[in-house]
Order: structure tokens, then sequence, then C-alpha cells
């Protein structure tokens, strides 16, 4: 698998991917790192690690992206913190190659607008005791994507969104590397919205 990381900004998923690609463990490499933001964060963390980086000039442009992702030989992409949405040909032309992490257990909050610090204090307003961290088939709207895997993290009575973000954030470091790794491995097979992990057993 050669791995594309869109990124808009800290970046500490995207490292976290790049840390288990390091160690062998995603069975694939990250290929290069892009972002919309000239600013974010994640362009110095791939830079630490070695990997190409590139700023699009527009997010939009499907032909900016699709000649980017051809010129690193791209088979499979990440979304981490990335906040634009994907051209709709190239969720066309990487169909179920395409992840996305969201700070919450979809399909409860997702959807527009739900990114960030307002996915975290919706959940705290709502009263839910547990929120999540959810890895997704990216699909052509937003956060309604087949589900790869799941890990849940209780709501504590004096969470803040900050506070909730970084116990949900630790989980997510643990849970995307994962999810990459099964689909470098060929093991994802997406079965109308339910995703089949072959020999789920022996793969988590
Ligand atoms: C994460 O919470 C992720 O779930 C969401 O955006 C945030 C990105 O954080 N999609 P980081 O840039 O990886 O630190």
């Amino acid at each position: 698998m050669r791995l594309a990381i869109l990124a808009s900004g800290s970046g500490s998923n995207a490292e976290a991917i790049m840390e288990a690609a390091a160690l062998g463990d995603l069975s694939g490499d990250v290929a290069v790192c892009i972002t919309n933001r000239s600013t974010a964060g994640v362009l110095e963390r791939a830079e630490r690690y070695g990997i190409p980086t590139s700023i699009l000039s527009d997010p939009e442009d499907a032909a900016e992206v699709s000649s980017l992702l051809a010129e690193y030989g791209v088979d499979a992409i990440a979304l981490a913190g990335y906040l634009r949405r994907i051209p709709s040909e190239i969720v066309r032309s990487f169909r179920h190659r395409i992840l996305n992490i969201h700070p919450a257990l979809l399909p409860s909050f997702g959807g527009k607008g739900m990114y960030g610090m307002h996915v975290h204090r919706a959940v705290i307003e709502s009263g839910v005791r547990w929120s999540g961290a959810t890895v997704h088939i990216v699909d052509e709207e937003y956060d309604t994507g087949p589900i790869v895997l799941q890990s849940p993290v209780p709501v504590l009575q004096d969470d803040t969104p900050e506070t909730l973000s970084s116990r949900v954030l630790e989980v997510e470091h643990h849970l995307y590397p994962v999810a990459l790794r099964l689909l470098g491995q060929g093991r994802l097979h997406v079965e109308g919205r339910r995703v089949v992990i072959a020999e789920e057993q022996a793969a988590l």
C-alpha cells in the first residue's frame, strides 16, 4: 500500500500513522503527506519523518489532487483531520480505499459542521455517557461511509470539550493505524453498509 495522508491541522493522527509505518506496522508506506493549509502543523511532523509534503492550491480541483496522487503512486488515502471535501471524482476512483477518522461514535455526532471541538461539545451537551473514535470508509457525503472500527471512551462528569478530546485522541492514535493495516493487508470487504474483516480474530 502506498498511502497519502491528507490533513489540515496539527497532525497528531498523521504522526501516529507515520510512526506505525516507520515501525513496519502498516503493511505499507506513507508516500506523501498533503495539506490545504501552508501553516498546518502536520507539515513539520511529516518533515521529521522524511515524508514528502505538498500543499494543495485548490483542494476542490480533482485534476490537481489526482495528478499529485499519481505522481507519488498512491493507492490508498487516509484523511486525518482534513477539513475539505474530497472531490467526488477522487472518491470514485479510490472507491473503498479512502479512510477517515472521526472523534465520536458514528452515526451519532457526525455530518457537516461536526468537526473538532464542535463534536465534543455536542457530545457533552447531549448527556451521553460514552463517546469514542470511529474509522470509516469515505463516500460522497460527510461521515456517512461504512464503519471499519470503533473504540469507546467514557464521558466523565467534569469533562470539558478539551479533556474529552484528548482522551479520544489517545484512542484514535491506536485505532487508525490498525484500520489502515487491515486496508493494507486487503482484509476489508464492503458488503452493503457493513465492512467485513477477513479473519478478524487473527487480525485485531
Ligand atoms: C481528530 O480528532 C480526528 O478524529 C478528526 O480531526 C482531529 C485531527 O486531529 N477528524 P490531529 O490533527 O490528528 O491531531
